[in-house]
């Protein structure tokens, strides 16, 4: 199975990803630096052009030692795969070979790097560069997600990455001191809302009891109704729920479309209705998610089994089981790793 997707990078104000300079150019500030690193510490690989090896000589390690230490709590190593693209031997003075993280070569097509990758068992992948490994990656239309800075810099010339490819959604902005972040999703509408909706549970507050999942709702017209994830505003909440409950009585809810990270739930101990039950009663006609409950947890009619005996056109879209039972164990993994 390919990885997920994320492409990251900072721009500056007139779209260039780097000066004319030899010199290395840091466009983002402290806030947005932190956030990579964030993003990085999430990531099972972290793969770079040649050309930005030679440019920059990165370590693509994780900074932040408190990051690093979690990583390691949960038996992971303490930074993510190193991936470096390219047709010719890696100067072996080059940072990226150094330092506590293993890194591989590889040269092919963005569509076989990702194959390959996905048979070393790879399900997060963090692309950082540079401009052509972003234009080869956003034309193959094989980016799940880019996370696109404007750093508030005008630098004149350098690279850019320019080429065709599918257009964007905006899922999400955020503002970072001086910079702005966009979120953008690729793909079909159900491959955009419910990869968005794994990537929502990486936000659940840490549960030693619970699994974190994440929530899109989507109108039949494609306006996001709401998205949000388990224990947001109630440490009970389930993500499904939440996300009802801030929508509210809205009429869209009957021709809309739930995403969810995982089956909803037939049955609960800590609430008197299962999500099942809540989605029934909102009038949703369809609903998407990627992870079947496990069994253990499951001793009742299953969610999705409920919500076909009311009438709901229920899916799983097998896609996005690997990346949904990521994010769904994350939160556990950490707090045990405590
Ligand atoms: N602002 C940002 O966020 C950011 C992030 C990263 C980089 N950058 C900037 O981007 C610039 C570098 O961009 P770039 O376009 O020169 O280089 P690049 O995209 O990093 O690397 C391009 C090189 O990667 C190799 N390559 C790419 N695809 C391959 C494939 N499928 N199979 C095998 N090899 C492949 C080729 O190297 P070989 O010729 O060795 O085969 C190619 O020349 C630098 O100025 C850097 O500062 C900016
Ligand atoms: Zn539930």
């Amino acid at each position: 199975m390919r990885p997920h997707v994320l492409a990251s990078c900072a721009t500056s104000l007139d779209g260039f990803l780097d000066d004319a300079s030899d010199e290395r150019l840091i466009l983002s500030g402290p806030a947005d630096l932190d956030r990579v690193d964030e993003e990085r510490a999430r990531a099972d690989a972290i793969l770079v052009g040649a050309g930005t090896v030679r440019a920059d000589d990165p370590r693509l390690l994780v900074r932040s030692a408190d990051r690093r230490a979690e990583r390691v709590a949960r038996g992971l190593p303490a930074s993510p795969l190193r991936v470096v693209l390219t047709t010719r031997p890696v100067d072996p003075g080059a940072r990226v070979l150094a330092g506590d993280a293993e890194t591989v070569v590889l040269a092919g097509s963005p569509g076989e790097v990702l194959d390959e990758l996905g048979r070393r068992g790879v399900v997060t992948l963090m692309v950082e560069g540079g401009a052509g490994v972003l234009r080869d990656f956003l034309t193959a239309g094989v980016v799940d997600e880019l996370q696109l800075v404007h750093a508030p810099r005008l630098v004149g010339d350098g690279p850019r990455f320019t080429g065709g490819g599918p257009d964007g959604h905006l899922v999400e902005t955020r503002t970072l001191d001086d910079d702005v972040l966009l979120r953008y999703r690729f793909g079909d509408p159900d491959d955009r809302h419910l990869a968005e909706a794994c990537t929502l549970a990486g936000r659940c507050p840490p549960s030693a009891t619970a699994f974190s999942v994440g929530c899109v709702v989507v109108a039949a017209d494609g306006t996001v109704l709401g998205s949000g994830w388990s224990r947001r505003d109630d440490p009970l909440d389930h993500a499904e729920e939440g996300v009802l409950r801030r929508i509210g009585d809205d009429p869209r809810l009957r021709s809309a479309t739930l995403y969810s990270s995982l089956e909803p739930c037939g049955r609960r101990g800590s609430r008197p209705h299962p999500c099942a039950e809540l989605i029934v009663r909102a009038g949703i006609p369809r609903v998407v998610y990627a992870w079947s409950e496990p069994p253990e947890f499951v001793d009742a009619p299953s969610g999705a089994g409920q919500l076909a005996a009311a009438g709901i056109d229920t899916v799983q879209h097998a896609r996005w089981e690997p990346l949904a039972r990521r994010c769904a164990l994350r939160a556990r993994e950490q707090f045990e790793g405590l």
